[in-house]
């Protein structure tokens, strides 16, 4: 596998390989790398001749206060992990590198899309995903690039701005790797003591409860919602900062359920902030 931390090294490369034909798939990250990373990179292998992955914990989507400082971080092993799974190139550039003194372009998808669900709770973080994103496909010239359903927002804005923006690639959704217990794979879960990484559980819980009422014939989207916020209180560490349901395709809001939906939720653990969604179609 090679290694690349400067923007020219990586373009030329994978430059040079377009040229020669060969597709492009790449699989961009923060690091600290598990299954789910991995899930991503084993996809893009499949329908890609070349997997570039992309490894920088992006300053600009993280808020004031937020987990950037601490964010994990273990390049070493995760170069590893990636040679190990077969990727072709790793990227990992440094803030200076994507961000020199004087940076001021900046990518955003405005609308409801944006404003609910981490739109809300993270004001700019999107707008910190879209533009690193798009550097990374300017970068990396992809044909396909990999992202986890468990970002399902993250996913959908950035389908939004592919399409609207004409980026000329294809956007691949890869479903959310769960631990054996259920809790989605996430870097974030090494900040869990073990007592809320056992409360944690709840999340996927909660999903399936409002799965099978779905099923069972509910359709009032409100009460799927308290179905969800009961079922996360019966953990006391658990803080809800939203648990919703919203249209899959535009997150318009739902108040009867038709089609397909997403419920999502984020939800503290402590100073831990977990995501999770479940997709449910009617
Ligand atoms: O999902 C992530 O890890 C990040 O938001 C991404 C897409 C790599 C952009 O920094």
């Amino acid at each position: 596998m090679r290694t690349f931390n400067t923007i020219n090294e990586t373009q030329t490369w994978c430059r040079d390989h377009k040229r020669q034909g060969k597709s492009i798939g790449i699989v961009p990250t923060m690091g600290y790398l598990h299954a789910g990373h991995l899930s991503l990179v084993k996809e893009s292998r499949s329908q890609c001749e070349i997997t570039v992955v992309s490894i920088f914990v992006n300053p600009i989507q993280f808020g004031v206060g937020e987990d950037f400082e601490d964010y994990p971080r273990d390049l070493h092993k995760d170069s590893r992990l990636l040679d190990e799974a077969g990727a072709d190139a790793l990227f990992a550039p440094s803030i200076r590198e994507m961000y020199p003194p004087g940076y001021n372009s900046y990518v955003e998808v405005s609308g409801e899309i944006t404003e609910k669900l981490c739109g809300r709770s993270r004001p700019g973080h999107f707008r910190g995903v879209t533009t690193v994103v798009s550097k990374l496909f300017n970068i990396c010239v992809p044909d396909m690039a990999f992202f986890g359903q468990k970002d399902a927002q993250q996913a959908m804005v950035i389908e939004k701005m592919v399409r609207e923006l004409n980026f000329p690639l294809q956007i691949v959704r890869v479903p959310i790797v769960r631990e054996a217990d259920g809790l989605a794979m996430s870097s974030r879960n090494v900040y869990l003591n073990p007592e809320q990484r056992r409360q944690a559980l709840v999340l996927n819980q909660s999903l399936q409860k409002a799965r099978e009422a779905i099923a069972g014939g509910e359709r009032n989207a409100g009460r799927v919602k308290d179905l969800l916020c009961h079922t996360i209180s019966t953990s006391p560490e658990a803080k809800i900062e939203y648990a919703e349901i919203y249209d899959a395709a535009s997150l318009a809001d739902v108040q009867e359920i038709d089609g397909s939906v997403l419920v999502a939720m984020a939800v503290r653990f402590g100073t831990t902030r977990l995501i999770d969604n479940l997709i449910v179609e009617v």
